[in-house]
């Protein structure tokens, strides 16, 4: 269970020879006790806990505390929990100018970026994260304030003023409330969307040691600050292989346009030379079924049944859904609809717009890159990341005179 096959940090320093592992799929970066995945059995546990539970039973920012602190909080430490949340959802009013600064048409992920980023100018010369005290306190602040930053990016890109956060209100609400005109869009004030949103930040809370979390955790093991460490995840995140991948899936359910044409979709993605991939299916790790696709699959039912919409782009996800689990190419590769195909589908009936789609996911998966730096920063073996590599250049030649080349 998660036992390393050779430990290289045992082997002799001086033996010349080193693992060419291109895309880590078999190196262990670190040891963790945050998240297990068995990516055949589609298992997933956050401290021990299987997601299943989690996704029934729990919220998200008691999950968020039980990846920080390794234990499920008593009554009295997540109401203090909350409460600590809640008093640091406020952003500096420098935040404005520096908003005010970007395109009205930037994509809000490179916002988020930026703005998480510039936090480690606030939070820099002062502090001492060798303090476990002052730690805590940054994964606080960055737990509160991303959704606040999220919704400002949002506003920003409408036109529209932005929004405090309104402290008495729950995390997921208190987001849907500061990005939203309310009562323009009573669709997101509904309970089934809170409920929906909060168990999609469950199930992207964690993934062990995902690109943006290892990039955290790089970034982090040279002794970073803390917000340049969830910044450097941020931009991790948004590629499209990883957690652009929700985006990608709107775009793509666009492009296909009618449940008519899925077919023509499925046959262009078996096709190599096409270079085009069903983008929302497929995982590095689960070979087999993706646990949160599982648990969001009859969410994004409920969603859009209890909702009632109606949109045909959603009829396109169901019929290629339905005709991509049938197909033996895709039966044999064991590729099947990942978390992020429900996700957007979600979002997208929730009206939430597609580029805020990778922003959604960033909100939750703070909550885990900050368990993940908490733990690499308390661990007295962590070492600065520095993989090598394999040199396939050139041999020694000698420097020719720009003249003479
Ligand atoms: N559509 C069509 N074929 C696919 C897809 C897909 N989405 N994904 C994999 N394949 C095929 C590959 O062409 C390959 O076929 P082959 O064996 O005939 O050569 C085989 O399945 C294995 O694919 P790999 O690329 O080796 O799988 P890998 O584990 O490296 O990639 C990944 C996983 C990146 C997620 C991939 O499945 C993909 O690109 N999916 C679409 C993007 C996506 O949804 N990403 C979100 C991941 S979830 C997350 O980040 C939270």
């Amino acid at each position: 269970l998660g036992q390393p096959c050779i430990d290289i940090a045992k082997l002799p320093k001086d033996t010349g020879c080193f693992t060419y592992d291109n895309g880590f799929t078999a190196t262990a970066s670190c040891k963790s006790a945050i998240t297990y995945i068995d990516g055949d059995a589609g298992v997933l546990m956050y401290r021990g806990y299987p997601i299943e539970q989690l996704a029934e039973h729990s919220s998200f920012l008691e999950v968020a505390y039980l990846l920080m602190n390794g234990e499920l909080p008593t009554e009295q430490k997540f109401a203090s929990f909350a409460d600590d949340i809640a008093h640091h959802t406020m952003l500096h009013e420098a935040f404005k100018q520096f908003i005010g600064g970007f395109r009205h048409d930037a994509h809000p992920m490179a916002m988020l970026m930026g703005m998480l980023g510039s936090m480690a100018s606030f939070y820099h010369n002062n502090h001492d994260y060798d303090d476990p005290e002052q730690r805590h306190l940054a994964a606080i602040r960055l737990i509160a304030k991303v959704p606040t930053i999220a919704a400002a990016c949002y506003r920003y890109s409408m036109g529209w003023p932005l929004r405090f956060p309104r402290n008495n209100l729950e995390y997921v609400t208190r987001f849907l409330h500061m990005m939203f005109e309310v009562p323009s869009e009573p669709l997101q004030m509904n309970p089934v969307a809170a409920k929906a949103l909060d168990l999609l930040f469950i199930l992207h809370a964690d993934h062990e040691q995902n690109a943006s979390t290892s990039t955290v955790r790089m970034v982090g093991s040279t002794g970073a600050n803390p917000y340049a460490c969830i910044a450097s995840g941020v931009a991790a995140l948004w590629g499209p292989a990883h957690g652009g991948a929700n985006e990608a899936v709107l775009k793509m359910l666009n492009e296909i346009g009618s449940p008519a044409n899925v077919q023509n979709a499925i046959d262009k993605a078996k096709d190599k030379e096409s270079g085009f991939r069903l983008m929302g299916f497929g995982h590095r790790v689960y070979k087999n079924f993706d646990p949160r696709a599982k648990i969001i699959r009859e969410m994004t039912y409920k969603v859009l049944n209890e909702l009632g919409v109606n949109d045909p782009l959603l009829d396109v996800a169901m019929k290629l859904e339905e005709a991509a689990l049938k197909d033996d190419y895709f039966i044999q590769r064991k590729l099947y609809p990942n978390v992020d195909f429900y996700s957007g589908i979600i979002y997208k009936a929730l009206k939430i717009p597609t580029d805020m789609f990778t922003v959604m996911f960033a909100i939750a998966r703070t909550s885990g890159w900050v368990a993940h730096w908490l733990e690499q920063q308390a661990d007295p073996e962590q070492k600065i990341g520095r993989p090598r590599q394999i040199y396939v250049g050139h041999d020694k030649r000698d420097y020719v005179a720009i003249d003479k080349r």
